[in-house]
């Protein structure tokens, strides 16, 4: 009799941890959702579809909102303001009134830009933004812009930075590659490798000394 009940025992004892042992992805009985189901993002962790949703219009329902993008109008740390002109002929023409954030740069802020600006544009533009970097001598792209010439001296900084945010023609958007701050820097640099415009430096005005 002793025998057997040590043996049942045994038995329901070894059939409990092999029970328990079933599925380690499942928690079981949960006595507190937030701590077994965390709202932090967990990287490549898969949400419970029963318990997190990503439908806005759900939010405050028995499920948790949560779709991984921060709050609409958040602004990164030192990143710039929002630019509102949008991706359309009208954005485009009005982006020449918009005047560069950034009105001086250290040399160490000039020399990061320039570096910028060879990863991500020489490829196309050239070192020396003439237009002639080596997809460009490949001939794969064509049309590409020499930076250096007249109307791109003329160019608004706004223009520039409208055409970097949202690409141009074969020229593909950068702004999910570059913040803001780094688009108007760029636009610096490369006023550094322009010409000085034939227009805003005035012609030298011998009138005035002939007339005296
Ligand atoms: C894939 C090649 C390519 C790369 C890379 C590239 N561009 Fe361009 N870019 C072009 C082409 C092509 C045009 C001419 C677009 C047009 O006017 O049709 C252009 C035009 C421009 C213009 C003139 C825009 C205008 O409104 O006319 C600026 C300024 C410019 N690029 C800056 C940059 C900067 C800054 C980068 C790096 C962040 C860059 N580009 C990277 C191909 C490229």
């Amino acid at each position: 009799m002793k025998k057997i009940t040590t043996i049942s025992v045994l038995a329901l004892m070894a059939g409990i941890i092999l029970v328990s042992c079933d599925n380690k992805r499942q928690p079981g009985k949960i006595y507190m959702p937030d701590m077994a189901y965390s709202r932090a993002y967990e990287t490549y962790a898969e949400r419970d579809s029963n318990v997190f949703t990503a439908n806005p219009a759900l939010r405050g329902s028995s499920k948790i909102f949560y779709n991984n993008t921060p709050v609409a109008g958040t602004i990164k740390r030192g990143e710039l303001f929002p630019y509102t002109l949008t991706d359309d002929s009208v954005g485009y023409a009005k982006s020449a009134s918009v005047p560069n954030p950034i009105a001086s740069m250290t040399d160490a802020e000039m020399s990061e830009a320039g570096r910028l600006f060879n990863i991500n544009c020489a490829i196309c533009h050239g070192e020396k933004a003439q237009g002639n970097g080596p997809i460009s001598t490949s001939g794969k792209i064509g049309g590409i812009a020499n930076l250096t010439l007249d109307n791109y001296v003329k160019m608004a900084d706004g223009t520039m930075f409208h055409s970097i945010t949202y690409g141009k023609n074969l020229m593909g958007s950068y702004a999910s590659q570059l913040d803001r701050k780094q688009r108007w820097m760029i636009v610096k640099y490369i006023r550094t490798l322009q010409p000085k415009a034939a227009a805003a430096v005035p012609a030298t005005d011998n009138t005035q000394k002939a007339t005296k």
